[in-house]
């Protein structure tokens, strides 16, 4: 019987990770990582833990004593939660207030930091995209949207208009991000493109279908770079029109591509 490359090199040398969420079903994240271990000979390997909010510090405290264990990835509902069972978050992970992985020291210290935003700026760079001295309009300014406004920020993006349905949320946001990072003006904007050089779309708007364009694209110039998180459809309406003008698009997926590598180095695998 064949036996799954990635299961016969698992050994008492194997650096061992989870991705915990509640529920789990959904959850491709440990694919995608243990392939990328794979590939890349990695002697580390990724399981799905199912583990529901009220056990969240029981199992964070059994991983402290778990000496094989790297680190581990936390999905819905645990990406803000977590934090308060951390020894201490990373810069970027404490601005964006939520963690998607978590490293495991020798000592069983638990260090967490967000890798979102900085995939999506990854994924722009791997598509020849510079955010240095970008004039940025965001739409959205959900826990997608926090971890990619202070990774363009961080890329050195000169000026983000924030634009989100509660007007409230966008405005901390752009609070937050000036205080991070005084070098990145940042004002709140209505959802209008024109101007520009990057639209970027973190809302659900646009998963479903029959939804509305989440941005107003008649006054963009065919110079600026429209992105959009979402995954499914790959194509969402906003690329479909921003390509229709002749912009470059980028899809969702772009933000994934590199985290498994921002993930090997997180936890130092
Ligand atoms: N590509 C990737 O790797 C990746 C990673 C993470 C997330 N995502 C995608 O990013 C999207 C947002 O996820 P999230 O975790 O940031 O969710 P979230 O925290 O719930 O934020 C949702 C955002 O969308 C806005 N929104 C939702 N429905 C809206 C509507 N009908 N009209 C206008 N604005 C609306 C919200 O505005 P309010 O503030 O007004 O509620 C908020 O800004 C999802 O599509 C998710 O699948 C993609």
């Amino acid at each position: 019987m064949a036996t799954d490359p990635i299961l016969k090199r698992v050994t008492g040398r194997t650096k061992v990770m989870f991705i915990l969420g509640d529920p789990v079903a959904h959850i491709i994240g440990t694919a995608i990582l243990n392939e990328d271990f794979f590939r890349h000979g990695v002697d580390a390997t990724v399981s799905p833990l199912h583990v529901a909010p009220a056990d969240l510090g029981t199992v964070l405290g059994a991983i402290r004593a778990m000496r094989n264990v790297a680190g581990f990835g936390v999905t819905i509902p645990h990406k803000i939660e977590v934090i308060r069972h951390l020894d201490g978050t990373t810069p970027r992970a404490t601005g964006i207030g939520a963690v998607n992985f978590v490293r495991r020291n020798p000592d069983g210290t638990l260090l967490g930091d967000n890798v979102d935003g900085i995939g999506f700026v990854a994924g722009l760079s791997r598509n020849e995209v510079e955010v240095a001295g970008r004039r940025v309009l965001q739409i959205g300014a959900g826990g997608a949207g926090r971890a990619i406004a202070f990774a363009l920020a961080e890329a050195g993006a000169s000026h983000i208009a924030f634009a989100n349905r509660t007007a409230g949320k966008a405005r901390a946001l752009a609070e937050a991000v000036t205080a991070a990072y005084p070098g990145c003006g940042t004002s709140l904007s209505a959802p209008d493109t024109a101007g520009f050089d990057l639209v970027v779309n973190t809302t659900s708007v646009g998963m479903q279908e029959g939804d509305a364009l989440p941005a107003d694209l008649s006054r963009l110039g065919a110079s600026a770079v429209v992105a959009d998180v979402i995954m499914a459809p790959e194509t969402t309406p906003l690329l479909a029109e921003a390509a229709r003008r002749g912009c470059h698009i980028i899809r969702g997926k772009e933000m994934l591509l590199d985290q498994p590598r921002l993930v090997r180095e997180f936890l130092s695998l």
